[in-house]
């Protein structure tokens, strides 16, 4: 290097606030690379044990005039020391990439796939979104992601559910709308063998990972129809409804149509049990609650205490209200018609 470019260097400014961001740049190269290859089978490949180029080019089924772009795309991987190339063959290195990997890992990488695809995208396009900007749809998130990212509340949810069967009666015929994965529909049917259990979800490709989740779990007296909450009409005919993790599926408007129905399908001293995060959270609810304010899916999180307030306005009673998650705004509301 000449004497006259090393002193530019010295005192260019801008290399030296380049590389304070270099840690940052390369957090953000390793979350991408690791979620792409986590979703693309490629880590579940690797971790089989190594693979040559070819082989990741069939499994990917890419096409001989890409597989330029394949090695570039691995090297990154390597270049990252997320993955390693010797003899030959890609092998998992880093720690992010074998933690991804894992079996058990896998409702936590749902939910890091969650973050780096729909929330990174939200934050970082919300300012032209704002500014006339395609708002998203539902088709812009992967169903089967958030369903099984969803899957990390589980712990939370069956405490609300076990709140709500506090008190009897015990409900016979319950409604669960937007029943993603169906682990809830798991749960309710450990608790109440006998009751008669309908479940709805909008996504055609949801519902049928809820009744292969049924299937699995050998339960073989649920229906889980694709079908909205909207298309549901008729007499009061549920002791319980449930929603969990969808109100804001719904807009503001929508919301108080949801309240009227839950209403006019449960009979008299029947329930309503809905879990959601709300306004007010940490990060990732905050980003959750951007996505869908940038949304025509539904609309922002609701407000705890204005959802309440809904809940009673819409003719409920007995409003009640629980935080299920110690310092998170996520909550259980139970109102009884
Ligand atoms: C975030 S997922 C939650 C899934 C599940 N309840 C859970 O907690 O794991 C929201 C689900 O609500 C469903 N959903 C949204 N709007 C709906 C509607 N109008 N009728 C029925 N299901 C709906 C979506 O298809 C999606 O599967």
């Amino acid at each position: 290097m000449q004497l006259t470019t090393l002193k530019k260097l010295i005192f260019d400014k801008n290399i030296f606030a380049f590389l304070k961001l270099g840690k940052h740049v390369d957090t953000m190269y390793r979350t991408s690379f690791v979620t792409a290859a986590n979703s693309s089978g490629v880590l579940d490949f690797l971790n089989q044990g190594g693979k040559t180029l070819e082989q990741l080019q069939q499994l990917l089924t890419v096409d001989e005039s890409k597989k330029g772009a394949l090695s570039a795309w691995l090297n990154c991987g390597v270049t990252l020391k997320e993955l390693s190339l010797r003899d030959g063959k890609y092998q998992l290195k880093g720690k992010l990439s074998k933690h991804l990997a894992k079996d058990d890992n896998q409702i936590a990488a749902a939910l890091f796939e969650e973050a780096i695809r729909y929330h990174y995208d939200a934050l970082l396009s919300a300012p032209q979104r704002f500014c006339g900007g395609q708002a998203y749809q539902l088709a812009d998130q992967d169903g089967q992601v958030i369903a099984k990212s969803s899957r990390i509340l589980e712990p939370f949810v069956e405490e609300a559910i076990d709140w709500a069967l506090k008190t009897k009666p015990t409900p016979q015929s319950i409604l669960e709308v937007g029943c993603g994965a169906g682990q809830y529909l798991v749960y309710l049917r450990q608790r109440l063998p006998d009751s008669d259990i309908l479940a709805i979800d909008y996504q055609q490709d949801v519902a049928e990972q809820a009744r292969q989740r049924l299937k699995a779990a050998n339960i073989l007296d649920i229906a889980v129809e694709h079908r909205s909450f909207f298309d549901l009409q008729g007499e009061a005919q549920f002791d319980l409804i449930t929603l969990h993790n969808n109100i804001y599926y719904f807009n503001e408007a929508e919301r108080e149509q949801v309240c009227a129905l839950a209403l006019q399908l449960l009979k008299p001293g029947g329930k309503l049990l809905l879990t959601t995060s709300c306004q007010g959270g940490t990060s990732a609810i905050s980003a959750l609650n951007l996505w869908f304010s940038l949304s025509e899916v539904g609309g922002a999180l609701p407000d705890a205490q204005q959802f309440q307030q809904m809940l009673t306005k819409a003719g409920f009673s007995d409003v009640a209200i629980k935080r299920l998650l110690p310092g998170e705004s996520y909550f259980a509301f139970c109102a009884v018609k």
